[in-house]
């Protein structure tokens, strides 16, 4: 059975996502930060392993305890070091560049933002100067996974909201799409991704459907259920 590692499961899109996966019986491991309580992950069957995104040997250690056949890794790391140095990139680099350097990854799917890549010229002025430059490093990071890895999926939410799941999320392929989804909701489009082929190689924005805005018609990918 495909194991999955995660980055970024101690809280938020990450931690909903491990929950999801234990819940179908799929096996989970996560990397904490080394000191971070694992407890919560372990309780709903995780496996946990500490260590830090910015140490490539930390990276290894969590991918080769998922190792039993293939292993899909997906990130939702973000941050900034008091050196200045954003997770959002150098921590995904690092976690695209371990994954892409072994022989059994499977799926590659990063959590980043709306706002990525070809989005960027449609962001507003109040987004650029509050999180422009996490999402600028972000979109570095996807940049090179695609590089190093054709198949890697960027799934880029909207604002998020930790309230409970609607139900309604949606992700998009429309460079104009704005608008807000729940953590929970990113969780469940992303471990329907996992499952669904035709969303390798391809970048999609994560919003509600209830909570999208685009000047284009609203036209959701089909992701499989
Ligand atoms: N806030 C928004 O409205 C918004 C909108 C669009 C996209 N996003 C992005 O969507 C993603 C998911 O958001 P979220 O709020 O669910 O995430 P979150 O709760 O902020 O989780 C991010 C996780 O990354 C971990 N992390 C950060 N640096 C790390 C490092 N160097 N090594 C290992 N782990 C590290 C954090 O660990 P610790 O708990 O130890 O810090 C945390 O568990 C993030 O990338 C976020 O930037 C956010």
């Amino acid at each position: 059975m495909t194991a999955t590692a995660i980055f970024g499961a101690r809280t938020g899109v990450g931690f909903h996502l491990a929950r999801l996966l234990c819940e179908r019986g799929e096996p989970v491991v996560a990397m904490l930060r080394p000191g971070a309580d694992a407890g919560p992950l372990e309780a709903l069957g995780v496996r946990v392993v500490h260590g830090d995104a910015f140490a490539p040997e930390d990276i290894d250690a969590a991918l080769d305890l998922a190792a039993q056949g293939e292993v899909d890794v997906i990130s939702t790391i973000g941050g900034r070091r008091e050196d200045g140095r954003f997770a959002d990139e150098d921590g995904n680099v690092n976690i695209a560049e371990r994954a892409a350097a072994r022989n059994d990854l499977g799926r590659f799917v990063l959590v980043t933002s709306i706002g990525c890549g070809e989005m960027a010229p449609y962001r507003s002025e109040r987004a650029i100067a509050a999180f422009g430059a996490s999402v600028d490093a972000k979109t570095r990071a996807e940049n090179h996974a695609r590089r190093i890895i054709p198949s890697a999926t960027f799934i880029r939410p909207g604002g998020l909201r930790s309230e409970p799941a609607t139900g309604r999320g949606i992700l998009s392929e429309d460079a104009q799409m704005h608008g807000f989804i729940h953590r929970e909701d990113v969780a469940d489009l992303v471990a329907r991704a996992l499952r669904d082929p035709a969303t390798e190689g391809r970048a999609f924005a994560a919003v509600d459907a209830d909570q999208a805005r685009s000047i284009n018609p609203i036209e959701p990918f089909p992701l499989a259920r």
